[in-house]
């Protein structure tokens, strides 16, 4: 028995790496997610069995309300609340972590074993409390912005040396409740503490990071209970959220300490001054110039997502196509704001993956371009990112839509967007502002065409 359960283990682990391989491409994504959903089911039941635990109604029972509380919230949840709902599911392994670690706890239990007991019951603990800030700081149930304080810092390194104080003294005196309690406590209350200075829109990097921590949480009470299972899925899920953590900071050309602390996006930052003259343009102009177009680029950002235009955008194309131009979408790492965001409502929209560009591949073919259709993006196609050396962006990759022979600009108005900056783009003379919501902009210009 025990060889078999090793042998599903292998086997659970090895559908894991598989299918987190396939989650690297669109195209084969959603087979990825099957993939390594059925990893996780044959892992769970082999756990359960590998624990002594047979009463099968319990398991039976557990599948059918975890599957049916998956199956409605993944139908009702929409594509824009996705990284709440992540940040519920991070939340709520986090706690399980530390239910595990506290119920691993033993009278005879090792140093080794308290140790991965207290941390999986701290990062647990504070990734639990960590998430639910997240999620309402998300979903606005709580405000949205940094809360920052005098004495932060103070308070928050006293915290870590409770946590610390309390571990110690719990690794000493494990038959002594009122250490644990204390370490529960002081989690639970770092997690808070840990996300409410941070500015609700940097909540995507912070989710992806108390992702990478539930996973070291799970690894660690994977090592409490002595489960292999559970310490190779903890480091995959502890790798993977840390790595995209990485790779979100570097496409915003700011470091992870500069997104834990400094607030940014919770207050604007509007240092650049920008001269020039905005030229707006109607949509019987713009259609004039797309009709004559042989080569358009369109970037979306996350107005794309506000106005839910994917749909339209993808009929636009097919128009733009049909009048025998060549079409492609530009798509910036952090357009929007969540990883992926834009690639997830193109293929929504059945919007062809072999059309997405990323940024460094259409970044040298932009000259060729004849009118690059912006969308709801702002930050990611600023300038001032490349040319204004004072600018809280300068130095953040972008999509260099202004090297296009003629841009639009679909937006509602002159406001800034997430980083709360001036956008230079706006007054280049190569560029025309279609002002209005980007759906229905989008929808006349169709009309024009028929
Ligand atoms: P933003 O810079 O936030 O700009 C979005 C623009 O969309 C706004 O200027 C807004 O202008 C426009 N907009 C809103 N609703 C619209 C509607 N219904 N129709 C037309 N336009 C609409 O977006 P971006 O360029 O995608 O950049 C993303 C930003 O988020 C970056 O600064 C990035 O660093 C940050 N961020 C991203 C992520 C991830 S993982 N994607 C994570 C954290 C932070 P109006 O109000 O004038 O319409």
């Amino acid at each position: 028995m025990d060889t078999a359960i090793q042998f599903v283990y292998v086997l659970s682990a090895a559908l894991f790496v598989y299918g987190l391989k396939q989650l690297g491409s669109p195209a084969t994504a959603r087979r990825g997610n099957l993939v390594s959903s059925l990893g996780m089911l044959c892992a769970v039941v082999a756990a359960l069995l590998d624990q002594g635990i047979v009463e099968y109604q319990w398991i039976l029972a557990g599948f059918v309300v975890g599957g049916l509380l998956g199956a409605a919230a993944a139908r009702l949840v929409q594509m824009t609340a996705m990284p709440e709902m992540v940040a519920l599911f991070n939340g709520f392994g986090g706690m399980a972590s530390l239910l595990v670690g506290w119920a691993a706890l033993e009278g005879d239990a090792s140093t080794f074993s308290l140790i991965t007991i207290v941390l999986s019951i701290f990062i647990g603990g504070l990734t639990f409390t960590g998430s639910l800030v997240a999620y309402g700081k998300l979903s606005e149930t709580i405000g949205s912005g940094a809360v920052l304080f005098r004495g932060q810092q103070i308070v928050n390194s006293l915290l870590v040396a409770a946590m610390f104080g309390s571990a110690v003294m719990f690794v000493n005196e494990p038959g002594n409740a009122q250490w644990l309690y204390i370490l529960v406590g002081v989690a639970l209350l770092f997690g808070i503490m840990a996300v409410i200075p941070i500015g609700g829109a940097d909540m995507p990097v912070v989710i992806s990071l108390l992702n990478s921590y539930s996973g070291l949480a799970a690894c660690a009470a994977g090592f409490a209970i002595n489960n292999n299972i559970l310490i190779v899925a903890g480091s995959l899920v502890g790798a993977s959220g840390i790595v995209l953590t990485r790779i979100m900071c570097k496409a915003m050309n700011r470091s992870l300490a500069n997104v834990l602390f400094s607030g940014f996006g919770s207050v604007a930052t509007a240092t650049t001054k920008v001269s020039g003259e905005v030229k707006p343009i109607n949509v019987e102009d713009a259609y004039y110039v797309l009709e004559a177009a042989s080569n358009v680029a369109i970037v979306p950002g996350y107005g794309m997502a506000v106005a839910q235009a994917q749909h339209v955008v993808k009929e636009l194309q097919e128009l733009l196509e049909s009048n025998g131009c060549e079409v492609n979408y530009g798509i910036h790492p952090v357009a929007g704001r969540m990883p992926g965001h834009m690639n997830v409502l193109l293929a929504e929209a059945d919007v062809s993956y072999d059309l997405l560009m990323e940024m460094d591949d259409i970044n040298p073919r932009m000259e060729t371009v004849d009118v690059c259709i912006v969308i709801g993006a702002n930050d990611v196609v600023n300038p001032a990112a490349r040319e204004i050396e004072s600018s809280p962006i300068y130095g953040m990759p972008i999509i260099n839509v202004d090297h296009a022979r003629s841009v639009f600009v679909l937006k509602r108005s002159m406001a800034s967007g997430f980083a709360g900056i001036e956008n230079p783009l706006f007054y280049k003379d190569n560029t025309r502002m279609l002002f209005g919501d980007a759906k229905e902009s989008i929808g006349a210009l169709i009309r024009e065409f028929d």
